[in-house]
């Protein structure tokens, strides 16, 4: 669980930390050495990242007991199942049935549900998931931070607006020091206490530059750091995580390897899951998943999407709808429809109901303005925001016209704590804020 709210180590074991949150026991890895039982800590993605003096914990901790406490009464009662099956189909009620009792289901139930289309049923589906993210993973919510630090990229993928091939956008590209500033006040600063650092694959910056980066921001700044540069080599990963990443944000965006090279001409989808497997067997946290709605795929091929993110050992499921770019070879195609991308998110949950977080993106918020909110309620418990300088942030182009690209980061952190507030969720990586 990410708790950003402080806890008291109650055990130490072989580099574990047992910790404890108002009578809850998490466990945590633990890379601090000199730790002791009775310490304060912040944890972050199971990762003890920060020791903090017993006075100023025990301020914090004060101001979130009530809150915690009130919270999780809010989300109990928003999150109850009762499955009003009135009108619903009987096979419908008794897949759901099965999954709210944790019973695996079959594949052929899953895709049964991938292909619900009335809206008495979606709503059911999403209610059984959001109950059982309720259940399983209480109320805490992630919400991590992006640094997306340069535009440039060496790739060609089709439907990517900062594909090689775009000759209309400008370019930037941040300079080492200025990431690492960044990075400073989104930790010291706003509270962030984990940070995904993301760029195109840049051949601006060397491995060794990356590793730089990385091992800046960790001398200054007590976080947990998920990379996102790309495809750089099974070396390169190691370097990086020798130098304090603990996360690698790598989306293997299709299950169908046909449809893989399809759209990233002269690569493999087995070159990058290796990344990603390897990337796991070094420590990596993973953050993974794939596009919705890419011209050529099924449905089938979303339950295998679903299905992958869960064998890579995935920690976070980053799902987004494909969004045609102007400038790109797909601009002709369309995205799909919420409920679409709502029915990702939900199965996600039902297929990993106990450990998933699963990520609200901003491309969904793009195609839909209540993203957050109905997909909150539909199984995810995790968002992200973008601390990337107002002035390139638009110009990390994706996709067009990308949610909160012309919002101060302030502005967006107020307006996530006021809408998991209204759900009665924590947001346990943004310190005491709400
Ligand atoms: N629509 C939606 N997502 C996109 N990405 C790139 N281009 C698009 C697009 N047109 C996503 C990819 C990539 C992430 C950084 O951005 O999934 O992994």
């Amino acid at each position: 669980m990410c708790y950003a709210i402080p806890g008291k180590v109650s055990q130490i074991g072989n580099k574990k930390a047992t910790v404890d949150y108002f009578g809850e026991q998490k466990t945590a890895i633990n890379e601090i050495e000199d730790l002791k039982i009775g310490d304060y800590i912040y944890a972050q993605g199971g990762y003890v990242i920060e020791k903090i003096p017993e006075s100023k914990a025990l301020e914090i901790l004060s101001v979130w007991r009530e809150t915690f406490f009130d919270l999780h009464d809010l989300d109990l009662r928003l999150s109850r199942l009762e499955l009003e099956k009135n009108g619903i189909d009987r096979k419908l009620g008794q897949i759901l049935d099965n999954a709210a009792e944790g019973l695996a289901l079959k594949n052929s139930d899953l895709l049964y549900l991938l292909k619900l289309e009335k809206e008495n049923e979606l709503n059911l589906l999403f209610k059984a998931s959001n109950f059982l993210r309720a259940k399983h993973l209480s109320n805490s919510c992630c919400v991590h931070g992006i640094i997306e630090f340069s535009n440039h990229c060496s790739q060609t993928c089709k439907y990517c607006g900062i594909s090689i091939e775009n000759k209309n956008i400008a370019r930037y590209r941040m300079r080492k020091a200025e990431i690492s500033d960044t990075a400073f006040d989104a930790i010291n600063k706003m509270g962030f206490k984990a940070l995904v650092l993301q760029s195109g694959e840049d051949p601006g910056y060397s491995v060794d530059d990356l590793c730089e980066i990385v091992r800046d921001i960790k001398s200054r700044s007590a976080a947990l750091i998920f990379v996102s540069f790309g495809e750089v080599g099974i070396d390169g990963l190691k370097k990086i995580y020798d130098a304090g990443a603990r996360g690698l944000l790598m989306r293997f965006e299709t299950s169908n390897s046909e449809l893989y090279t399809r759209i990233h001409p002269g690569c493999e989808l087995k070159t990058r899951l290796g990344h990603i497997r390897e990337a796991y067997k070094m420590g990596y946290l993973i953050l993974t998943g794939g596009l919705i709605g890419l011209p050529g795929q099924t449905i089938e091929d979303q339950l295998n999407d679903i299905l992958l993110t869960k064998e890579l050992n995935a920690e976070m499921y980053s799902f987004g709808p494909f969004i045609p770019h102007p400038d790109s070879f797909l601009r002709d195609r369309h995205s799909p429809k919420p409920n679409d991308i709502l029915k990702v998110l939900a199965v996600s949950r039902i297929i990993d109901p106990k450990n998933a977080k699963i990520l609200v993106t901003t491309g969904f918020e793009t195609v839909d303005k209540k993203a957050r909110e109905i997909g909150l309620m539909a199984g995810a418990n995790s968002v992200m925001l973008n601390v990337t300088p107002k002035k390139y942030k638009k110009l990390y182009s994706i996709y067009p016209n990308r949610a909160h690209e012309n919002e101060e980061l302030q502005e967006q952190i107020g307006t996530t704590l006021s809408l998991l507030k209204r759900l009665g969720r924590a947001p346990t990586d943004l310190g005491v804020s709400i």
